[in-house]
């Protein structure tokens, strides 16, 4: 086991801090993972980094989950069931599956992030949750080194949500992730205003997986900075869901407010529109600010460290507070 110390995180985290790992292993297997936990428990793990903002060095053993490798389960005539190991990246997933012509995870290109990931909190966009094709996640238990499965049900999915946020949380390392992906009368999500846009922009009436691909990673590339040229965790915070009363509230002073309905009771509020109401949209403090076309998103310029841009996310949820009443949740990890 090649145990590496005093390593930087930088490159391991797509926000870019630069923390210093004490002790450091990449992993390549279950079996080696398995090892791993028979001499050491209290670790800290990394996979794609695209989730979290590190605001001091990590004394733990940081463990990096590498293990790559995609397999087809079984396949009829209208469906493929795949298993993914978790370090695969999951873009390069996304555009296989393109390619392959395996639909349902097409409008979730371009998210930063490796495949082990995904299911933690559930990602999403454009009209799409990857939990609608999540069919199995395999993980290794810390505390006994045991294999195991989590259906879809046991995963407990919610809107950037799962048991990882919370009764598994720390109790689990994922190591695979199987999905049920369409071979043909694919369902396709293109109801989201903006892919209807750029698909009628283009003129596709009947849009292939890839056109749908094509679309979102071109509004993407518009509103969202990219982590390899500016660090982020894309959205910092959560949409917030409020009481339609509060909402109606609101309404009445902010007119233009946008909203989602979620249920009779309750309607989802985008922060994006509440940062940049609060006057935050763009603006920049040295190294780090709110990015210049979607206020969801931090951003690190360079050289930020996570406690500034931490702090730059409490002074938001204060001004955010003050202004419309409303606590903003952070949705990456604050280590
Ligand atoms: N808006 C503003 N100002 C902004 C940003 C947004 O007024 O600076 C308004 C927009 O005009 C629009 C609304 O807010 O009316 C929603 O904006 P957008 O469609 O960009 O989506 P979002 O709700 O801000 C969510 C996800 C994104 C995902 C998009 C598209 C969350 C926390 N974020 O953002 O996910 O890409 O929808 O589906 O749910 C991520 O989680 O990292 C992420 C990027």
């Amino acid at each position: 086991m090649n145990i590496q110390k005093n390593i930087s995180l930088k490159n391991y985290n797509t926000f870019g801090i630069d923390v210093i790992a004490k002790r450091f292993i990449s992993v390549t297997s279950v079996y080696e993972l398995q090892q791993l936990l028979k001499i050491e428990r209290d670790i800290f793990l990394i996979s794609g980094g695209s989730n979290m903002l590190l605001t001091k060095d990590i004394k733990k053993l940081v463990v990096h989950i590498d293990i790559e490798g995609i397999s087809i389960d079984r396949e009829n005539e209208n469906d493929v069931y795949l298993t993914v190991n978790a370090g695969e990246n999951w873009h390069n997933f996304v555009l296989w599956c393109v390619t392959n012509n395996y639909g349902g995870i097409e409008n979730l290109s371009l998210i930063p992030g490796n495949v082990g990931t995904c299911p933690i909190q559930n990602i999403g966009a454009y009209g799409v949750e990857v939990k609608d094709t999540i069919t199995k996640v395999e993980a290794v238990e810390i505390k006994t080194g045991k294999l195991v499965q989590f259906s879809n049900e046991d995963c407990n999915f919610g809107y950037r949500n799962s048991i990882f946020k919370n009764d598994a949380k720390n109790k689990f390392i994922i190591t695979a992730v199987s999905f049920k992906l369409t071979k043909k009368s694919h369902h396709l999500n293109t109801s989201y205003g903006v892919i209807e846009t750029e698909l009628a922009a283009k003129n596709i009436e009947t849009p292939s997986l890839k056109n749908i691909s094509d679309a979102v990673i071109s509004i993407r590339r518009s509103k969202l900075p990219d982590p390899k040229e500016i660090g982020n965790s894309g959205s910092f915070f959560k949409n917030p869901v409020i009481s339609v009363l509060k909402f109606n509230q609101l309404q009445e002073k902010f007119s233009t407010i946008p909203n989602y309905k979620i249920s009779e009771k309750e309607t989802k509020v985008p922060a994006g529109w509440l940062i940049e109401q609060a006057g935050f949209k763009g603006k920049r403090y040295g190294e780090y600010g709110v990015h210049s076309k979607q206020a969801l998103v931090l951003v690190n310029y360079g050289d930020a460290s996570g406690k500034e841009i931490h702090q730059l996310a409490q002074t938001i949820q204060e001004a955010i507070l003050n202004k419309f009443g409303i606590r903003l949740e952070i949705e990456v990890n604050v280590i």
